[in-house]
């Protein structure tokens, strides 16, 4: 049996780095202040063909659709926004005191569309949505997460390619102005571009077939088309990047595929070498008639997501390294089954007070374990034989010294606790010439 086409594997050095990634965003969303949220995998279809929109290619061509066993239509998810949009509504987020809701997410989304490089049928995205203001400084904020996240994690190049869509007066001005444009041309446009033309002319602009005739290279600039409402929320967006530092460049081709966009839409690139052309690491924009389209009250949002498998990939082509050496802290021997029950008595007590800790579940002998606890990276082995057992007094060794230690087991947490802390001293080393540092400590080289 093999994996469907479009899916992957997590494991190894792979899902360690999946791990850090996560636990980076975790923290980082603590210094943005922004909530977890959580929403199904799948949905009723009427939640993303009204929330993403019927004439998008994720709705019309991309979406798992299936019937369930009660003969109801549901879709998997193809992207985060319109199930946080949905479960806003329901559970009546809306009259939550705190404004704006600043939520994140992270998980699995499903596109059928054709795997590439970068581009699979499941993958993993990480969003923010943010609900209750119109304030484009909160459009700056957005923007700035995958901005100063790229950043922390050492990427160079990023560019943010920013525009406006407007508001619905904006939009519909530009919509008659995309009608009049491309109604002499029609039968130059593909097929799909004629469905486009009669129910979301602004869907013609991200055509893939016809990008490159010249009708479309003509085309109208909704930059032009802005009403002063709308041109003074760009602009204010512009002016909090600055204020920011954020770089940024006014792109009228940046349009989107998603119909929930009004004003502020963007895209982050990373100038990667041997990145190919899925280098948008992430996307969003403002949306303020969704949470009114999927029946709440008239409230605005904005948001963003990032690809999981994109930014790994471009952080592999850049040899970013997001993985620290893997170390635990005791590796447990019991010279025999003899020794196995007290051996695992000491195993449960130590993970309870939170040392890392392992154990031979092997059966191998003195030799083999040593090799083992180096594969562990174990910074202490602890050897239990037949009178370690019986008089309660233990074999400690140091795994990087070599020296070893008889230790009472009423002290072993102490000595661990002050032998480790020596051990740890990491990059604000204190520990001068007494120091017997393990794998951890970067002040061995100096040394
Ligand atoms: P999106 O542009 O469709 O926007 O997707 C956002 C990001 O998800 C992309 O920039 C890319 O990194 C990743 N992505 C999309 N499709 C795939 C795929 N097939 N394989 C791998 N990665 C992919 C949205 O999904 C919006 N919900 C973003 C948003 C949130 N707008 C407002 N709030």
């Amino acid at each position: 049996m093999q994996k469907a086409k479009g899916t992957y594997d997590v494991y190894g050095e792979y899902g360690r780095k999946v791990k850090a990634l996560e636990r980076i965003l975790e923290d980082l969303m603590q210094v943005y202040n922004y909530e977890y949220f959580r929403t199904p995998i799948f949905e009723a279809s009427e939640v993303f063909h009204r929330g993403v929109g019927d004439t998008t290619d994720i709705v019309t061509k991309e979406t798992y659709d299936f019937k369930d066993r009660g003969d109801r239509d549901m879709t998997l998810r193809p992207e985060g926004t319109a199930g946080v949009v949905r479960s806003y509504i329901e559970n009546k987020y809306y009259g939550n005191a705190n404004v704006p809701s600043k939520l994140w997410y992270y998980g699995p989304m499903f596109r059928y569309e054709r795997p590439q490089s970068g581009r699979f049928r499941e993958f993993y995205q990480f969003g923010v949505e943010v609900f209750g203001t119109n304030d484009p400084a909160i459009d700056a904020e957005v923007i700035s997460i995958p901005v100063n996240f790229y950043k922390m994690l050492g990427l160079k190049q990023i560019k943010v390619h920013l525009n406006s869509l407007g508001d619905n007066e904006s939009r519909n001005n530009y919509r008659e102005a995309l009608k009049a444009h491309f109604a002499p041309h029609l039968d130059e446009l593909c097929e799909d571009c004629k469905v486009r033309f009669e129910k979301n002319p602004l869907r013609l602009l991200d055509c893939k077939v016809d990008c490159d005739l010249e009708v479309m290279k003509k085309a109208p600039k909704i930059t032009d088309y802005l009403n002063e409402e709308s041109k003074k929320h760009f602009e204010l967006v512009q002016k909090y990047l600055e204020a920011m530092g954020i770089e940024y460049v006014v792109d009228p081709s940046c349009v989107r595929g998603l119909d929930y966009y009004t004003n502020t839409v963007f895209e982050v690139e990373a100038s990667v070498e041997g990145f190919g052309a899925q280098n948008v690491l992430c996307a969003g924009g403002r949306y303020n008639n969704l949470v009114k389209t999927l029946g709440g009250p008239d409230t605005p949002g904005v948001g963003f997501a990032l690809g999981f498998e994109r930014l790994l990939t471009a952080l592999e082509y850049e040899h970013i390294n997001l993985i620290d050496e893997d170390f635990i802290d005791t590796y447990i021997i019991p010279m025999s089954e003899n020794e196995k029950e007290f051996s695992m008595s000491i195993l449960n007590a130590l993970r309870s007070l939170g040392f890392k800790t392992d154990i031979d579940y092997m059966s191998r002998n003195l030799k083999s374990n040593f090799k083992q606890a180096e594969r562990l990276n174990a910074k202490f082995i602890i050897i239990i034989g037949e009178e370690e057992a019986k008089t309660g007094v233990l074999t400690v060794k140091n795994n990087n010294t070599k020296e070893e230690f008889k230790v009472k087991l009423d002290d072993l947490v102490e000595f661990l606790d002050e032998k480790l802390d020596e051990c740890n001293c990491g990059d604000d080393c204190h520990c001068g010439d007494d120091c017997h540092c393990g794998s951890n400590c970067h002040c061995k080289e100096e040394k």
